[in-house]
């Protein structure tokens, strides 16, 4: 049997206030339970747009609202549930098998996306009826 996908979770980064203007950063592994292997972001999203609706067989990713707001619909194969991220200096891990959409991006959303793949394509479950069986042959 497969191993059961981890829970999302909302991670506190560090957070070094400064008069200069603050900073905050990640670590692979520290603050995320995963190697960094890619790096892409989510921008000039137009208003009432959704990205993603799909989910990964085995990418973990961590999401930042870099800049302005949007919503995280995430849905573990029994039920969803919604994050609302518009701080810097917090992220959503999304574990794997995670059905995974973004919506509701304000205006000047940047969306910062740390993954633990490089882009595989055969990675992604685009259908919603595979992604549930798919679940539930790793519950
Ligand atoms: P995709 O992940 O399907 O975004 P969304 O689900 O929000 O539409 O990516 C959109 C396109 O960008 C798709 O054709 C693949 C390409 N892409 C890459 O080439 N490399 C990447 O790292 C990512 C994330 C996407």
């Amino acid at each position: 049997m497969d191993k059961k996908p981890a829970q999302p979770q909302l991670i506190q980064l560090p957070k070094i206030f400064d008069p200069r203007g603050n900073l905050s950063f990640v670590e692979s592994k520290q603050h995320i339970p995963f190697t960094i292997k890619r790096t892409y972001w989510v921008y000039d999203v137009p208003g009432g747009e959704i990205r993603g609706s799909h989910a990964f067989r085995t990418e973990q990713e961590f999401i930042i609202a870099l800049s302005g707001s949007f919503e995280v619909v995430l849905h573990n194969g029994q039920q969803e549930q919604t994050f609302f991220l518009n701080r810097s200096y917090y992220g959503l891990y999304v574990p794997e098998l995670h059905w995974r959409t973004m919506q509701n991006f304000s205006t000047n959303a940047l969306a910062l996306v740390l993954s633990s793949t490089v882009y595989d394509a055969d990675d992604y479950i685009r259908s919603f009826p595979d992604f549930i069986t798919a679940r539930n042959e790793a519950e």
